[in-house]
């Protein structure tokens, strides 16, 4: 069972549930502003995920001719990138006219294990067609990292013709302490309001030195998925849901696009299931 829920619009708007059909055992999932998709499995969620991925490569290749993707790090996305790269589904992908950005990075070698950019080469760009010249790692260890970034950003979009000057596609995860990115709460790049990158402190996560892609940077996005699965998280989105805390305390809530569409992805245990034996929810 799949369910895909547009819950609300962009006006934020709360949209009648019933109509779409679901499943009344399906449990209620949190009321986020923005598109929902659930699935009761991570592996299930992760097929729905690709194939819109897949459709909106596809879309904006025909459109503009190529493709703007910028990745997230972390734990949960990984399954998703290797999928990308084994199930026939998904190899469609057009990799020799996708850019590949990355979303933040930890200050660490591109070597290192708790690079986000390691993992992202080891899932993808080792096993996909795209063209050297068109991944953009951040050079994490360089002190102006976030200036360099930004510049290649600016550079590279603005090749594009006015109004397609932006990315195509962002993908987020979300930290149970709310934060997304490398945008932690209470942090000043936070509150950034021109620049496009920056580099942060980030007082409880480890590695502390990040870098990352701004709100003015993500929330000109044409489409914005946020992957959220496990019950850890489940608190931190019913927090979010319930609508009364600032960016400065959940981060996840400053995703906000300007024109483009929000889309959440959500396994059945972020939406607070418990999961059966058979790996299943109830
Ligand atoms: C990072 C990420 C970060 C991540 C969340 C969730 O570098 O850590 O890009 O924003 O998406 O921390 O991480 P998990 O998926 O590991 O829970």
């Amino acid at each position: 069972m799949m369910l895909d829920m547009p819950n609300r619009d962009q006006s934020g708007e709360v949209r009648p549930r019933d109509i779409y059909g679901i499943d009344d055992e399906f449990p209620t999932p949190p009321e986020l502003p923005g598109r929902i998709v659930i699935a009761p499995r991570a592996d299930e969620l992760i097929d729905k995920l690709a194939m819109e991925l897949v459709l909106h490569a596809e879309t904006c290749v025909r459109e503009f001719g190529d493709f703007h993707l910028a990745l997230s790090g972390g734990s949960t996305p990984e399954p998703l990138y290797r999928r990308l790269m084994y199930d026939p589904d998904f190899r469609k992908l057009p990799w020799r006219r996708t850019h590949l950005w990355i979303v933040d990075e930890r200050c660490v070698p591109l070597d290192d294990e708790r690079s986000n950019y390691r993992m992202i080469r080891e899932t993808i760009v080792e096993h996909a067609d795209i063209p050297r010249e068109q991944v953009h790692p951040m050079s994490a260890e360089d002190p102006r990292a976030d200036l360099a970034y930004e510049k290649e950003l600016r550079e590279t979009l603005g090749w594009r013709e006015r109004g397609q000057d932006r990315l195509d596609y962002v993908l987020l995860g979300m930290g149970v302490d709310g934060h997304t990115a490398s945008l932690f709460p209470r942090t000043e790049p936070l509150r950034e309001r021109e620049r496009l990158v920056r580099l942060n402190f980030a007082e409880d996560a480890e590695p502390h030195e990040r870098i990352t892609m701004t709100f003015p940077m993500i929330n000109t996005a044409r489409f914005i998925a946020v992957l959220v699965t496990g019950e850890k998280k489940a608190p931190t989105l019913e927090r979010v849901a319930a609508g009364d805390a600032t960016e400065e305390e959940l981060p996840i809530c400053g995703v906000r696009p300007r024109e483009g569409q929000l889309v959440w992805y959500l396994d059945g245990a972020a939406c607070g299931e418990t999961p059966r034996s058979d790996g299943t929810a109830t």
